[in-house]
């Protein structure tokens, strides 16, 4: 499916993917101190970034709630259509850098591969919710999945589908990267936070740093 940008974007629109306690929220809060000594930061994350973002999350990730896998895509999607065009565009369109806990990657490996909605399907309602915003440079943390389990992290519904699940996300992770590389760095996530965060900084475009 084509995925041009619309509109002339001057920021910069990273995304952190990986699975639960990949270390995505340690990292970002590095990344984005960096960075903010030379430019505008704007933390945000998913499904989140907005007052209506926010109250879906809430129902997403609470983990006395059902519902069905395709209503839980839509919701993501829904969550992130208002996260992009009220939150992310703006802040690209003034020049800064936007720093997101996950993207439309972690829709296409939750939802498309490790429920089994299928890859394709979830893309084009996610292309759609986006008006076809990708992001620059996308830092995918890549860590087994026994390691992350013994970190420390709340427990929330996604978590709570156990380690099969989490291996699917992770390998779906790690396929879509392998999708398109330029746009990818996939960075080992089990050393020390300091050396993932060297990692990291070397991942970030050079006129950025
Ligand atoms: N490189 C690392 N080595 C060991 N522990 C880490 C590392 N990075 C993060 N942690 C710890 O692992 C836990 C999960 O990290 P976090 O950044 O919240 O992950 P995520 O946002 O991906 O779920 C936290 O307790 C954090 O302090
Ligand atoms: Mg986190």
């Amino acid at each position: 499916m084509a995925r041009e940008r619309v509109g002339a974007v001057k920021g910069l629109f990273v995304a952190f993917e990986g699975v639960d306690r990949s270390g995505k929220t340690t990292q970002l809060q590095l990344l984005a101190q960096r960075l903010s000594e030379k430019h505008e930061v704007l933390l945000t994350r998913e499904p989140g970034g907005t007052p209506v973002a926010e109250a879906i999350r809430v129902l997403l990730l609470a983990d006395d709630v059902q519902m069905s896998a395709r209503c839980e895509a839509l919701l993501f999607a829904a969550a992130r259509a208002d996260h992009v065009e009220r939150t992310i565009r703006p802040a690209l369109e003034r020049g800064a850098v936007v720093i997101s806990d996950r993207f439309v990657d972690s829709s296409l490996a939750y939802q498309g591969v490790a429920r089994g909605l299928g890859v394709d399907d979830v893309e084009r309602i996610n292309h759609w919710a986006t008006d076809a915003l990708e992001p620059d440079l996308t830092i995918m943390l890549d860590l087994p999945i026994g390691t992350s389990s013994q970190r420390d992290g709340e427990v929330d519904r996604m978590e709570n589908e156990g380690e099969l699940f989490q291996a699917r996300v992770r390998r779906g992770l790690l396929d879509l990267a392998g999708r398109a590389a330029h746009r990818y760095a996939v960075i080992d996530a089990s050393p020390s936070v300091d050396e993932v965060a060297d990692l990291v900084w070397a991942a970030v475009p050079e006129p950025w740093r």
